[in-house]
């Protein structure tokens, strides 16, 4: 059974002020990358796994998708998700993706941003979305990188006050890590990259493209406040085809 942090009073409130939250689309350093991942999606079905406050299902609709599907499993994500948005294509529903049972050849894209880390199986799920996509259809996601979720106690190593490492340990080491991320025990999964990678590769999925996503320079430029990603790569960024 998911965890479902996102309805936890503390954790939904240090969420919403993250510039993600308030910013939408625009506030998540790694959209530029995953966006150059995604095909033309004008007259399209699209499926947003774990869609949040939805920004990724409005972005969609307003780019000339013609049907957007997030689904979700907090009630809180899917309550502000519905207030902002105003889009007859858009539909969302409450559903855990680790039971997820999704509609044979549906999709042209299915989408998620930031979910599948906290999902303990995710076997059943790469094949209910292979299964639910269209013949050549794109499967485009983001992940925690493994090298970010692998060690056993996530921490920082600080010198001078500054942020100068991310230690890895315990990478072969797959399954929960317990971290204190707005609130305390927020459990994620860890995965190396070769599971993701043969997950999709035994599902049936072609590979498009792998991405580590780190600042670039003139990120780092534009966002000084970014400096500290430029030590680990924060995001695992995949294109696949059916
Ligand atoms: C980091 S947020 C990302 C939200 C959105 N995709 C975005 O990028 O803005 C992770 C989302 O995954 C959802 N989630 C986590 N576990 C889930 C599960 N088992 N089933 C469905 N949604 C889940 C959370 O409720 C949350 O909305």
């Amino acid at each position: 059974m998911t965890q479902n942090i996102y309805d936890d009073d503390q954790f939904f409130k240090g969420y919403s002020q993250l510039p993600r939250s308030i910013h939408g689309l625009a506030g998540a350093p790694e959209w530029a990358s995953l966006r150059a991942l995604i095909p033309d999606i004008k007259q399209q079905n699209i499926l947003d796994l774990g869609c949040g406050f939805g920004w990724f299902c409005r972005w969609a609709a307003e780019n000339g998708a013609e049907h957007v599907l997030g689904i979700d499993v907090s009630e809180r994500m899917l309550a502000r998700a519905r207030e902002m948005t105003r889009d007859g294509r858009i539909a969302y529903i409450r559903a855990d993706l680790e039971s997820l049972t999704l509609q044979t050849g549906r999709y042209d894209l299915v989408y998620s941003s930031l979910v599948f880390h906290y999902l303990e199986n995710l076997q059943l799920l790469m094949g209910e979305i292979y299964r639910s996509l269209l013949p050549g259809g794109a499967f485009v996601f983001s992940v925690e990188h493994p090298l970010t979720t692998a060690p056993i106690r996530p921490q920082w190593q600080v010198d001078g006050g500054r942020r100068v490492a991310w230690p890895v340990d315990s990478y072969q080491v797959e399954g929960p890590r317990s971290t204190n991320w707005l609130t305390d025990g927020v459990i994620k999964q860890h995965r190396t990259l070769e599971t993701y990678v043969n997950l999709l590769i035994d599902t049936g999925f072609r590979l498009a493209h792998l991405q580590a996503w780190l600042p670039t320079e003139e990120q780092l430029r534009e966002h000084p406040d970014w400096e500290d990603e430029k030590h680990r790569p924060t995001f695992l960024l995949v294109s696949a085809r059916r």
